[in-house]
Parts: C-alpha cells; structure tokens; sequence
C-alpha cells in the first residue's frame, strides 16, 4: 500500500501542493485528475523521489520512504511512467526496453519483455527501429513497456491518453486494465476523466494542489460537479 499524508510541496514561492493526501491500495487503479497546473505531475514526481515535501508523510506498507533516494524508490517496485512519452529517440525499441531493466540483476528479463510484447505486439514488430521514428501511439506504448521492465508493484502513469488518436486510447486504456488484472496497482494520471472513472476503482479530483474530491469512481462518474468540470455535462 502506497499512501501521501498531508504532503506539501513548493517550488520557489509556487505552492504546488498543498496538503495531498492519498492511498493506493494493493491491486487497484487510482486516477488522480484534475486540470492544467494542478499538481498531478507534482504528485508523481514527489512520489518517485524527484522532489523532496516540504512537510508530510510518504509511506510503502508503513514504512517512510522520504529518506530513499529514486533508485531505491525504483527497487522496491514503483515505477514512473513520465508525462510526454519519453523515449530515448535515437536507441531502438529493444535498447529503451532494455534500460528499463537496469535497476535489475534477475535472470527474468527476457521473459519480461516478451510480455510487454503480448501487451504491446507492435514493439516487436519494431524491435530494432530507433524509438525516435516510432509514431506517437508506438512511443506511448513504448514508454508504458520500458516501465513494465522495471517490474513494477505499483506503476505511476502520467497521462497516458495524451495526444493520441481516440482509437489508440481506447486500446491503450484497455491494456492498462490488463495490466492491473496481471498484478500491478496503477496511479493513474488523466485529463480524460471519462476514460479514466472507466477503468480506475477509485479518483481523486486535484483542483490548484490540493484534493477537492475523492470517491469510487463509479460514484464520481454521476457526481454533478465532476460531470460539469471534468465530463462535458
Ligand atoms: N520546476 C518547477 N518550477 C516552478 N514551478 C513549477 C515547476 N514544476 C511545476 N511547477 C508549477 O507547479 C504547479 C503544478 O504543476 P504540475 O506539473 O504538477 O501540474 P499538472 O497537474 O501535472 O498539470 P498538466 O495537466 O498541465 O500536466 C503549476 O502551477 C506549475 O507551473
Ligand atoms: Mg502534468
């Protein structure tokens, strides 16, 4: 279990997050929405260790975390899928799955990749094309395939859907819902709120860092102001 206790965050005089709290619990998809600026990003970011609270509580199955550094973050399975897909454009396909192994010195790393390509067929078919030349779709699942190397518990996926043609989305939605079934807890960041309610077992609504709202998503999806706000009516 992942869970945020009042987590403040500030950058300069930007008060980016203020008092955050959050659970994932072992085996479910939480979205965290919100719109343009309001610290989803922050969430993740602070989470993986990229940047240090200010005040508050970060904890895995009750341990505090806020004295380990990224890669020990990394270790204990939790992996950060970053917002615009980054790729390293000029390694293959293979060469990027590869580096999102690195934290790793088992011997289940080819088993591994070969199932991101039962997730993700298209990455084999492009094994040794350069991750720059991959369309934006390819890169996405690019992206998600590199972390699931990681052989994450909990997987940290920011914006999944964003920029990518409406079918593509459906698809990618639909994999991060297997994904999950296959044992991987998901903390799910959205602007399609719709898509997102869809598949996650719980939301939080982040409105200017901090949570306006919090519910199962099932609920969320007929709350009148998360319709108004986030679902076009
Ligand atoms: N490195 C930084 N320095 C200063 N301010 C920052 C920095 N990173 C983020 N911010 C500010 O913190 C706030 C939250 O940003 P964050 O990236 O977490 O938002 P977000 O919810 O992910 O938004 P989006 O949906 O646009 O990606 C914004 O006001 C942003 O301008
Ligand atoms: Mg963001």
């Amino acid at each position: 279990m992942l869970k945020l206790t009042d987590v403040h965050v500030d950058y300069g005089h930007v008060h980016a997050l203020r008092g955050i709290s959050l659970t994932v619990n072992d085996g479910k998809i939480v979205s965290l929405l919100g719109g343009n600026g309001a610290g989803k990003s922050t969430t993740l970011k602070m989470i993986s260790r990229l940047i240090q609270p200010k005040k508050g509580r970060y904890e895995i199955n009750g341990k505090s975390m806020l004295r380990d550094s990224p890669s020990k973050v990394v270790k204990k399975g939790i992996i950060h899928c970053p917002e615009n897909r980054r790729v390293f454009p000029l390694f293959t396909v293979e060469e990027n799955l590869m580096i999102g192994a690195y934290s790793r010195k088992d011997k289940t790393i080819k088993k591994d990749m070969e199932k991101v390509f039962t997730y993700f067929p298209r990455l084999k078919e492009r094994l040794h094309q350069k991750a720059g030349t991959l369309s934006g779709g390819e890169q996405q699942m690019l992206a998600i395939g590199r972390s699931l190397m990681g052989n994450p518990k909990v997987l940290l996926l920011d914006e999944p859907s964003l920029g990518i043609a409406p079918i593509l989305v459906k698809e990618i939605f639909e994999i991060i819902k297997t994904i999950n079934k296959d044992g991987t807890s998901i903390l799910l960041v959205e602007q399609n709120a719709h898509m997102a309610l869809e598949i996650s077992d719980y939301a939080y609504v982040l409105e200017n860092g901090h949570i306006a709202l919090e519910g199962e998503s099932k609920d969320l999806k007929d709350n009148d102001e998360v319709r108004r706000l986030y679902l076009g009516g």
